[in-house]
Order: C-alpha cells, then sequence, then structure tokens
C-alpha cells in the first residue's frame, strides 16, 4: 500500500509537469504538443494495401468479423491471414491493383507466413487500455476511431490518444466511468 502511494505521488507529480508542458506548448506550436502522444500522425504504409470502405462499407462486414477479441479481450486484434483465405481464395479481385494486392495475401498463406501489419494506434505501455470494457458499454468503434468503413488504408490516427480525452469522456454522466489514476496506470 504504501509503495503504491509513493508511486502515485511521483506519477502525480510528473503529471503536473506534463500538464504544464504541454499547454506551454500548444499555445506556440499544437502539432508539438500532438507529438507528444504515443501515436504519431505521420503516414506509415502497410506491406499489404488492405482497404476498410471495400470490406466494411461495400460489403458491410461486421467490424468484429475480423477484429473478433474486441468484445472479449484487452486488445481488438488483426484476424490471421487463414481469416483472409475464407473469401480470397475464390475472390481474386476485379482490378489489377486490387489482384495484385490480393495475390500477395495468398502468398503469406501458402508460405505459411504471418502479415507484418504496422501498428497504428498504440498507447504507451504503462497505460491499459481495454477494449471489451469499452464495447460492453456499447462504445461505438466510431467514436475512437473514426468512420473506418469509409478509409481506404488506414495510415493515421483519427483521435490523438492522450489522457484528457480518455478523462473527459469517462467524467462525462452519460458514462460515469472511473477516473482514478490506477484504473488507467500500471
Ligand atoms: C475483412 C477484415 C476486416 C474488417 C471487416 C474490418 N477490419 Fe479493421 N483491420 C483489418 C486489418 C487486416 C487491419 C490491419 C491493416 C490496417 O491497419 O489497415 C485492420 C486495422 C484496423 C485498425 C487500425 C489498427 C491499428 O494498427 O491501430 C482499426 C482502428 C480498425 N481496423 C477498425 C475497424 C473498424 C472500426 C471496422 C468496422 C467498421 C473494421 N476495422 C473492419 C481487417 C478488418
Ligand atoms: C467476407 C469475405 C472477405 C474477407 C474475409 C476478406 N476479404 Fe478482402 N475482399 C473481399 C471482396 C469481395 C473484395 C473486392 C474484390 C474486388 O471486387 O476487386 C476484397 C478486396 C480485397 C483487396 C483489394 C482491394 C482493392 O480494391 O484494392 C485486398 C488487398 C483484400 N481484399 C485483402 C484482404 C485481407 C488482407 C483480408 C483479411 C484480413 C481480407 N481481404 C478478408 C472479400 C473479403
Ligand atoms: C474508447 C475508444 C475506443 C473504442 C470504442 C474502440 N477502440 Fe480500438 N483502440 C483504441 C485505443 C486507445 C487503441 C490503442 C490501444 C493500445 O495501445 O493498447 C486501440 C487499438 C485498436 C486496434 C489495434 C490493434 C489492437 O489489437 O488493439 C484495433 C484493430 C482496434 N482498436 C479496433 C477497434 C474496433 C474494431 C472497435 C469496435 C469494436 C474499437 N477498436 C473500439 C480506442 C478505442
Ligand atoms: C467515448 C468515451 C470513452 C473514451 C474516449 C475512453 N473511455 Fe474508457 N471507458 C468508457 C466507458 C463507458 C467504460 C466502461 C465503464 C463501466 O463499465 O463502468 C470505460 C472503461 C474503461 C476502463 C475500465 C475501468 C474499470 O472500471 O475497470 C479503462 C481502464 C479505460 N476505460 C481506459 C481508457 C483509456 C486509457 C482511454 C483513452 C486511451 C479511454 N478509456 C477512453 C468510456 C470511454
Ligand atoms: C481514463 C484513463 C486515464 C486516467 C484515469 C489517468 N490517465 Fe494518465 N494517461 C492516460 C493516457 C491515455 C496517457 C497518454 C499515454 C500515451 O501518450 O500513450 C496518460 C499519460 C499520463 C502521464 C504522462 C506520461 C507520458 O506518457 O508521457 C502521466 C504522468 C499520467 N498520465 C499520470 C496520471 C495521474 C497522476 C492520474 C490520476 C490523477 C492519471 N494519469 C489518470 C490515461 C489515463
Amino acid at each position: 500500500m504504501r509503495i503504491r502511494l509513493a508511486v502515485g505521488a511521483v506519477i502525480g507529480a510528473a503529471v503536473l509537469g506534463t500538464v504544464a508542458f504541454v499547454q506551454g506548448t500548444q499555445q506556440t506550436d499544437p502539432e508539438a504538443a500532438e507529438s507528444t502522444a504515443a501515436s504519431s500522425s505521420s503516414p506509415r504504409e502497410q506491406p499489404i494495401a488492405f482497404v476498410h470502405d471495400v470490406h466494411a462499407g461495400q460489403y458491410a462486414m461486421d467490424c468484429q468479423y475480423c477484429h473478433f477479441s474486441a468484445e472479449r479481450s484487452v486488445d481488438a486484434g488483426i484476424p490471421p491471414v487463414e481469416t483472409c483465405m475464407g473469401c480470397h481464395r475464390v475472390v481474386l479481385g476485379s482490378t489489377e491493383t486490387a489482384q495484385a494486392e490480393i495475390a500477395k495475401v495468398a502468398e503469406h498463406y501458402n508460405a505459411g507466413r504471418a502479415i507484418e501489419w504496422v501498428r497504428i494506434y498504440k498507447v504507451s505501455d504503462h497505460v491499459r487500455f481495454p477494449h471489451l470494457r469499452h464495447v460492453q458499454a456499447d462504445v461505438d468503434c466510431t467514436v475512437c476511431h473514426g468512420q473506418v468503413q469509409e478509409m481506404g488504408v488506414i495510415t493515421e490516427v483519427e483521435q490523438d490518444l492522450a489522457m484528457g480525452w480518455c478523462v473527459s469522456c469517462h467524467r462525462d454522466p452519460q458514462y460515469n466511468a472511473r477516473v482514478e489514476c490506477s484504473v488507467c496506470h500500471y
């Protein structure tokens, strides 16, 4: 108990410093403040041009058909290549680009190689973010990730994953979720 309190005091002192720092930079350069978040907004390239608008938009696939861990685990998860091949054994693509990208999916599958997707949304290791609690409370994916069903290749975060954003929603009377430091911090 004493150790936890001591840790809390250290974190408390640190957050005061961070808040002062962020406020200070925001006045002069909002982009510099943004880059203090774990997820930078610089575009990142994916090994295969997977497009959400075709799958979740045009073909109206449910998010959780692929991100099936979201309702029962901390991580939403990225589906294994087997999930893709369920369709792409027969769906070979109607355009040249689609065919070339889908061929890469099959290559990975045939070689028994996982697709090394580049991670976009990520909070620091000292922060706990359980997807299941949010899904169970009916917070829609779009609240935090934007209109994914209209997006092509996801290369950047829609939402800065800053502490103030988490806490202000937790404080919202509509949700009334807990805000003690230890709820989110290890
Ligand atoms: C056909 C399977 C499939 C469906 C359906 C699908 N996704 Fe994805 N999703 C993926 C794959 C594969 C990736 C990894 C490649 C990428 O980042 O685009 C991904 C990545 C993501 C990411 C970024 C992950 C990261 O690295 O931070 C988010 C957010 C996301 N999906 C949300 C959604 C939402 C919301 C829906 C429903 C509107 C949805 N997805 C529907 C397969 C799918
Ligand atoms: C439920 C069926 C289904 C699943 C599962 C599925 N896809 Fe698709 N995918 C499609 C369909 C349908 C198209 C559209 C093909 C076309 O007409 O060109 C498509 C298109 C694509 C394209 C080409 C996009 C373009 O137009 O450039 C890629 C790349 C792709 N899928 C990758 C994946 C990956 C990676 C996964 C697994 C994470 C996956 N798909 C899972 C049905 C599926
Ligand atoms: C309350 C905000 C919020 C909601 C709602 C939410 N996410 Fe996330 N998502 C995040 C955050 C924050 C991260 C980064 C988590 C981390 O680094 O541990 C993330 C990460 C992801 C990732 C990256 C890989 C992983 O396993 O974490 C995917 C994929 C994803 N979310 C998909 C979804 C889908 C699909 C839904 C809806 C079923 C959803 N998210 C709902 C905030 C949210
Ligand atoms: C749009 C609103 C919203 C946002 C944004 C949001 N949350 Fe939540 N959070 C909730 C709701 C609602 C719950 C469920 C509360 C419940 O079950 O009583 C929850 C629950 C949690 C829990 C479990 C709390 C417990 O009682 O054990 C953690 C941990 C958490 N959120 C962390 C985060 C983090 C970290 C972020 C930012 C990266 C975040 N949340 C962003 C609404 C949100
Ligand atoms: C609802 C979730 C949530 C709660 C409650 C919360 N934090 Fe945070 N905290 C976060 C997130 C998210 C970040 C940003 C992490 C990142 O940049 O990836 C953060 C960042 C921080 C940082 C900055 C460290 C860094 O990554 O630069 C400190 C210090 C901190 N929090 C302390 C606290 C203290 C002290 C409390 C209690 C008064 C608290 N937090 C309550 C979610 C939360």
